[in-house]
């Protein structure tokens, strides 16, 4: 492949990355050759991103796209219908990048597993948290020796406002659209993709908690979806620290954050656009000529090619960064970090963190998705929250139960 000829499903979160992949910069690497969005008009997208049919029909953009050399689909629709389109766009032999999340069932997770070794094609999670200035930076230095084992590491993803800023979803579509469906534990890739990414670990078992929220409990009339404010985990992982991380929480707070603690160093930022990063090491392990304790800013022009193209990007550069590896992935073979097996870690961490909410803090073991007898294990389990289009076959709860 010498160029990624995509396709675009879903223009709303997709509309930012449209703006990316048809950007002067990326025009020799990548075209887009069309869009599957059931609301272009009203989105605006036609006008928007000109130069790439729009279809309203799923089947119809697949086919549009076969026929005029598609080889990549990027999946930027419902947040519980990845893994089934996913897998529609490998077995027609396309590449696959998806936001998240990667599946919303077990089961899901291991068709979706099955689907890239069966196909062979290439799939990665579009996880952008990463990648912002002050997480490249927390990155380099926990690769950098310096910190010693790590023990510890925490990332929160708050989005505070969020309920008010999705009203209309939430609100005047009660029961019916998954942000208002979502579990308080299961958007937890920016609070724990950039701490896998950081310290190269795998999640083995999670234990969470959820608590209610007075103020969205009381904005919904009739009480249909997810009214928990904040969703908490706790994992054992793979490189032996333990990991505290959020879902997407509604806390009063207007960044996400993450820190790295180690028995010679910590790292910490405060958040994903300030580009503020404190760094902290215990005095006899403190290198010659560096500061105890300090602060700095980075930006994204400190990060190399990459950074430059990313300093005006999406979520803190972050978005530029995962078109990048997606070029240098599906045409350079270059392995993405978030490849199939760590992105559906975390989907089954976000499941089983949720049950484990339901069971006052429950531990589970996250199953190991290379391994057939989790497989086969996993297999079976269709529990969801989300129901089917007819408003059914929902089996878990969108959030605590109230009495
Ligand atoms: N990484 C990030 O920073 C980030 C930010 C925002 C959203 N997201 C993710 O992006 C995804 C989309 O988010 P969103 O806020 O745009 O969600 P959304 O539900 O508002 O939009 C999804 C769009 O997909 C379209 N769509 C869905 N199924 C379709 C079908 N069968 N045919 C035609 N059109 C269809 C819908 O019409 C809708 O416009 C989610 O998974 C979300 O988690 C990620």
């Amino acid at each position: 492949m010498e160029k990624v000829r995509i396709g675009m499903f879903g223009a709303r979160r997709g509309g930012s990355y449209l703006s990316i992949l048809q950007a002067d910069y990326m025009k020799d690497k990548i075209e887009v050759v069309a869009i599957c969005e059931k609301d272009y008009e009203t989105i605006g997208t036609e006008k928007n991103h000109p130069g790439a049919p729009c279809f309203k029909d799923f089947d119809e953009f697949l086919a549009y796209g076969k026929e005029h050399g598609m080889n990549a689909v990027f999946l930027a629709n419902y947040f519980d219908e990845h893994a089934p389109y996913a897998i529609k766009c490998m077995e027609a032999g396309m590449n696959v990048i998806s936001e998240c999340t990667a599946a919303s069932t077990l089961k899901e997770c291991v068709e979706l597993v099955e689907c890239v070794e069966r196909t062979g094609m290439k799939y990665m999670l579009a996880e952008n948290y990463p990648f912002s200035a002050s997480n490249l930076e927390m990155n380099n230095f926990v690769h950098s020796g310096k910190m010693g084992a790590i023990y510890y590491a925490e990332g929160e993803y708050n989005h505070c406002g969020t309920y008010e800023s999705f009203e209309s979803v939430c609100v005047s579509n009660p029961g019916k659209h998954w942000r208002g469906l979502l579990p308080s534990t299961y958007y937890l890739t920016h609070a724990m993709g950039p701490l896998m990414y950081m310290t190269e670990s795998m999640p083995l078992y999670v234990s969470g908690r959820s608590t209610f929220s007075p103020v969205m409990y009381s904005e919904q009339a009739d009480h249909r979806s997810n009214f928990d404010g904040c969703g908490m985990m706790f994992a054992e992982m793979s490189n032996g620290m333990t990991a505290r991380f959020t879902g997407c929480t509604q806390m009063a707070s207007d960044y996400s954050r993450y820190r790295i603690v180690g028995e010679k160093a910590s790292i910490e930022n405060s958040g994903i656009t300030s580009g503020k990063v404190r760094k902290f090491y215990v005095n006899r392990f403190r290198p010659e000529g560096e500061p105890q304790d300090c602060t700095y800013v980075v930006s994204q022009s400190d990060f190399g090619p990459n950074g430059k193209l990313a300093a005006t990007g999406g979520h803190g550069g972050g978005d530029t960064w995962v078109v990048c590896n997606m070029y240098e992935y599906f045409v350079n073979g270059k392995d993405p970090f978030f490849d199939v097996y760590r992105s559906v870690a975390m989907s089954a961490t976000a499941i089983l963190g949720w049950k484990s909410a339901l069971n006052h803090g429950e531990n589970f073991r996250i199953p190991d998705f290379k391994n057939p007898a989790d497989r086969e294990a996993a297999r079976k389990d269709t529990d969801t929250p989300f129901p089917d289009a007819n408003g059914e076959g929902a089996t878990l709860p969108p959030c605590l139960p109230r009495n």
